[in-house]
């Protein structure tokens, strides 16, 4: 067994060291042709060599050959040679490697005996594409330079120049054709206006327009893994006064899945541009907007992120825009990058711009959620022009619709949303890791395994099973599909000594698969049609959703109609087996707190987390589960509901939930809404400082029930009669009393006048701030002096004083749950 942990752990050790190798080498293109053209010698340019053309003149079929030369010193000794055509000429490239490849084209126009190359007027083309039509550099000082991405898939390129008009001439000064990574360009991209998904991207033909480094300085080609130029946000930004220049010299932290260093470079993520932080407690409502001039056609947007701003995890949510559109709405940076700070992310946006203004306006704008700073980074950006015709660049936009790939849902979800899937799995991943870790006593840096082999190691059996289950399928399309076999190997053929649970819906045991990773088994013994919705609904919500505060959902089996659930397991069980009835030591009020707020995150997830507020029914302290760091994760969602759409105040639905924990006013009206979760966490709260179970039929009559018992004598400012005595040393006065009074609001008899989610999350964590402020800071009014600890929670609490929990939010409507964000969107039933 321990051999076993040490061999596994020194695979991992192999892989990852091996990746980070991999890693630290530059690319290196398979076709990487660089001509100097009209030169003689060869000319070194950031310590690449561009060939004299001469020496490559096998590639080149031209009528006449005229090599050109300015005196010209101003610019790039590149520019300072030419070769003139006087006839349709081409150059021909042997492809080693199909797929995508940048042409940079380099273009001069000077005066070289009889030739005005200034008036020569020609077009450029690849055998089936017409790169420049018409084309005609502009009679000034300024050099040319043109960018394309094109993947080819002929075995040559021929790059043609055909001169046109009077002078029939035509000219280049220098060329390369390169291969790039073949992931640089993925097929899929999101749609803004309808929201939806575009494919053919990996087809398409693209012609860089901007290529910006936010906050930063010009990085030039010798500085890009991929030899790219990009250029500094400030003459693009609509207020600079607006924005604040963010520089970084930490490391960068490229994910297995993610942004690769080809992507963008280090010194690209490395520099940001900010939204001002607030001078005051004004909460600044603005945009900040880049803007820039296209022209009318369709175009890729690529965003960079990087969050090199945030001091931890969690704090950073902004919104984005293009020309107008929400693109990302409460953007999460941390969630989408396995919790790491500093960790690059992209997204790509197609947009047509059909109207004569002819602008492509980007803009962060701070997130529309509660308790959330205003704040917001962008890192880079790219504007590619795509091409509208199989034939050429130059067409009109054309109108992009979600309509061609919806049938293809399957194989986006499979493939476009790959990235976001790999980095949700990466999340499991890193979880063993971090146990490996431990056990190998490996230092604590954090180290990644290509996912595509953590995939298959979770599965390891053999190849044959690993094939039947990476293949995703089912309706739900989305968890991963184990085997029985595997699953009754893994809990001893669900021996009844492996059980760790038992609830309405089956038993749970604990398992261990075959590279010991441990799992928990959660296998339905009803057949009953509530059952199966259950199993359904948990599969749907939990493959959709993805929180460090909820319990990630690992895979699912349904053969021989079993209906098993396989989730991370979880170290320290349940927290109610850590306040009372198993002997485990008391926690102390800080573990408490932490635990109170960490599920508070989880639930506030699932009522913000996406369009349609999720609401659990079912918060009670057994389905808190606590991980080996005492890290509080919600679980059960088998009873959970998709909360109200948004212009209805809730659903109607049949009582269910735990005895003890029901809100009364659901009882009553049988009505659902978040509010019900609050009084249910409401109970826990309680719970927490009681120590106590909600339901203790042992006790005299009227202290049967927690809730009613300990309100009352809450009421009576009798705290000392009911908390935990194991507390009574180690706790703040203020804290508890901010802790009791947030239980008090959860237990309101109306929703109405419960606090959302967000709002007792804050409460929890103002109460966190008050146990561990220094002693004397508390004699004073605490909310004062509080607020001049820390400028983050002054900015809360004015948030908070201002908003009451009821204010009327910015509800968007126009968002679907099929984004791949997690669109943190308020949509509060009432
Ligand atoms: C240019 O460099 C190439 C490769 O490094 C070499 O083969 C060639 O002889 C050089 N040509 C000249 C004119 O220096
Ligand atoms: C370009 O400008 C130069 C002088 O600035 C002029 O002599 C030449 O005719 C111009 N060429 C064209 C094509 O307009
Ligand atoms: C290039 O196009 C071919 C088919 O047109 C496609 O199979 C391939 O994946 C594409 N390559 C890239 C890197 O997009
Ligand atoms: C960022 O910091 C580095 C090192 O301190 C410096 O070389 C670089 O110029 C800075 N970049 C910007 C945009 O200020
Ligand atoms: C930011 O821009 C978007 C789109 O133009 C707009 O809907 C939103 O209200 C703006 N936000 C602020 C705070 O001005
Ligand atoms: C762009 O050009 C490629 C290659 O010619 C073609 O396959 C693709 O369909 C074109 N895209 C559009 C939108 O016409």
């Amino acid at each position: 067994m321990e051999l076993d942990h040490l061999s596994f752990g020194f695979c991992l050790f192999l892989i990852v060291s091996s990746s980070i190798l991999c890693d630290s080498n530059a690319f290196v293109p398979a076709d990487n042709y660089l001509i100097d053209c009209g030169s003689s010698t060869n000319t070194t340019v950031d310590s690449r060599i561009f060939l004299a053309d001469l020496s490559i003149s096998w590639t080149l079929s031209t009528p006449k050959t005229i090599l050109a030369s300015t005196t010209e010193n101003s610019v790039s000794s590149l520019y300072q040679t030419a070769r003139i055509f006087t006839g349709t000429s081409s150059y021909s490239f042997p492809i080693q490697k199909q797929g995508r490849h940048f042409i940079r084209l380099y273009f001069f126009p000077f005066r070289y005996q009889s030739y005005d190359l200034t008036s020569a007027t020609f077009t450029v083309s690849t055998q089936d594409f017409m790169l420049l039509t018409n084309f005609q550099a502009p009679n000034s000082s300024n050099a040319v330079f043109k960018e394309y991405s094109i993947n080819i898939t002929a075995a040559t390129l021929t790059i043609t120049f055909t001169p046109l008009g009077q002078s029939s001439l035509a000219f280049i000064n220098a060329i390369e054709v390169l291969s790039v990574p073949d992931d640089l360009i993925g097929d899929f991209s999101q749609t803004l206006n309808p929201k939806g998904t575009y494919d053919g991207l990996s087809k398409a033909v693209l012609e860089t327009i901007y290529r910006i480094n936010m906050g930063g300085i010009k990085v030039f080609p010798s500085q890009d893994t991929l030899w790219r130029t990009w250029l500094s946000d400030r003459s693009f930004l609509k207020s600079e006064n607006l924005a604040k220049f963010v520089n970084f010299s930490g490391a960068i932290n490229y994910l297995p899945g993610g942004a690769t260093r080809e992507t963008a470079p280090d010194i690209v993520y490395s520099t940001a541009t900010e939204l001002q932080e607030p001078s005051t407690v004004v909460r600044p409502l603005f945009n900040l907007t880049w803007e820039f001039n296209v022209d009318k056609s369709s175009f890729m947007i690529r965003l960079h992120f990087c969050d090199i701003v945030s001091k931890a995890i969690g704090n950073l949510y902004f919104n984005v825009f293009v020309n107008g559109f929400l693109a990302v709405s409460n953007l999460d940076l941390s969630t989408l990058t396995v919790n790491t700070l500093a960790a690059p992310y992209y997204v790509d946006f197609v947009a047509a711009v059909t109207d004569d203004s002819s602008k492509i306006r980007v803009s962060i704008g701070p997130s529309t959620l509660d308790n959330v700073l205003p704040d917001g980074i962008l890192n880079a950006l790219e504007i590619m022009k795509m091409n509208t015709t199989s034939a050429s660049l130059d067409g009109e936009a054309f109108s992009i619709t979600d309509n061609q790939s919806k049938k293809k849902l399957g194989i986006i979800l499979g493939s476009a949303f790959g990235v976001f899937f790999l980095v949700l799995l990466a999340v499991v991943l890193c979880m063993v890791l971090r146990r490996k870790e431990k056990k190998i006593k490996k230092d604590k840096s954090k180290s990644w395994l290509p996912l595509s082999n953590y995939r298959s190691s979770l599965l390891s059996s053999t190849s044959k099973l690993s094939n039947e289950t990476t293949a995703a399928s089912g309706q739900n399309g989305l968890g991963l599909q184990f085997p029985f076999a595997v699953l009754q190997e893994a809990t001893n053929n669900f021996d009844e000594n492996q059980v760790i649970g038992v609830g309405g819906f089956g038993k749970v045991y604990k398992g261990v698969l075959k590279n010991d990773t441990k799992v928990a088994v959660k296998r339905g013994n009803s057949k009953s049609q509530q059952g199966i919705n259950e199993f359904h609904t948990e599969i749907e919500l939990l493959s959709r959703l993805r929180h460090r505060h909820l319990v990630s959902l690992i895979g699912y089996c349904d053969e021989n109609n079993e209906m098993i659930l396989i989730y991370e397991y979880m170290e320290e069980g349940t927290l109610k087996s850590h306040l009372y009835g198993s002997g485990l030591p008391p926690l102390s009020w800080k573990q408490r707190l932490d635990i109170c707020i960490g599920s508070a995150k989880g639930l506030h997830y699932l009522h913000t987390g996406s369009a349609k507020a999720i609401i659990h029914r079912d918060v009670k302290s057994a389905n808190i589960l606590l991980d080996e760091n005492l890290m509080a994760k919600v679980a059960d969602f088998g009873l959970s509901k998709t909360g109200p759409d948004l212009d209805q105040t809730h659903v109607s639905t049949a009582v269910k939930g735990s005895f003890g924990y029901l809100d009364p006013e659901y009882f009553r009206r049988q009505q659902l809404t978040e509010k019900s979760d609050v009084y249910s966490f409401g109970v826990v709260l309680l719970e927490v400082l009681c120590a106590r179970p909600v339901i203790d039929p042992s006790r005299p009559r009227e202290m049967v029930n927690l809730a009613e018992w300990a309100m009352k004598c809450l009421n009576k400012g009798q705290l000392e009669q009911i908390i935990d005595p194991h507390l009574a040393e180690t706790i703040k006065s203020d804290s508890i009393k901010k802790f009791v009074e947030t239980a008090g609001k959860c237990l309101a008899d109306y929703g109405i006048d419960r606090p959302t989610m967000g709002d007792v999350l804050w409460s929890l964590e103002y109460a966190m701030q008050l146990q561990e402020a220094m002693p004397s800071t508390l004699e004073l009014d605490s909310l004062h002096r509080i607020s001049q600890l820390s400028p983050r929670v002054n900015a809360l609490n004015n948030d908070l004083l201002e908003a009451s929990p009821n204010a009327g939010r910015n509800d968007l409507s126009d968002l679907s749950m099929s984004s791949v964000f997690s669109q943190l969107l308020k949509s509060e039933g009432r």
